[in-house]
């Protein structure tokens, strides 16, 4: 099941939030900011020992003070123009994610609009490609039962929730 909504995603109730994260791993702004607050200092003590991530990689680490059990942190690429394989790398992100989702035996797993903050993604696009990516990789992970789009507002929302209902 796919859906969408509009929160902070440190409050969701799922068993995985995926993080925008940097190729440092070692915290940032935006919604990145927001989880290593949320988290706690034991998170970053935690990314310190993963040794940094790859664009279009995701490692996995515990959600310590969170209510999800697990931080999934990805990297996603920052937005040149769409020349430098800025569509494939993002949606390396998204299959990555549930792939490492999966291998945790999460069932329900909560999704930031990747790229689309700092890093420029036009948020059309992006979304157009996190929805698609889902939907293709999911049938692959049966153990995943909910994939949520968390999105930070209105408009955002309304772009999901456009992809979502439009017929295949
Ligand atoms: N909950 C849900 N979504 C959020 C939240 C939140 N609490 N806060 C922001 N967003 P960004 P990026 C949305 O900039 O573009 C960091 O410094 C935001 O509105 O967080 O991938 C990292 O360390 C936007 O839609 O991530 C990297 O250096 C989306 O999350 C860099 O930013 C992503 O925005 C990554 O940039």
């Amino acid at each position: 099941m796919l859906t969408v909504v509009k929160a902070d995603i440190t409050t969701l109730e799922v068993d995985v939030i995926v993080n925008a994260a940097n190729n440092s791993l070692l915290g940032g702004g935006g919604v990145d900011g927001a989880i290593h607050r949320a988290a706690g200092p034991e998170l970053l003590e935690e990314c310190r020992r993963l040794g940094g991530c790859a664009t279009g990689d995701a490692k996995v680490t515990k959600g310590y003070r969170l209510p999800a059990k697990y931080v999934i942190h990805t990297v996603g690429p920052v937005w040149y123009g769409g020349e430098r394989g800025e569509a494939d790398l993002l949606a390396s992100c998204y299959r990555r994610a549930l792939e490492v989702a999966a291998n945790v035996e999460a069932r329900s797993i909560a999704f930031p609009g990747i790229s689309t903050g700092v890093y420029g993604y036009p948020v059309d696009q992006a979304a157009k490609i996190a929805v698609t990516t889902v939907q293709e990789v999911l049938p692959a992970y049966p153990v995943i039962e909910k994939v949520v789009f968390c999105c930070f507002s209105d408009r955002d929302r309304a772009v999901y929730e456009k992809l979502l209902t439009k017929p295949k």
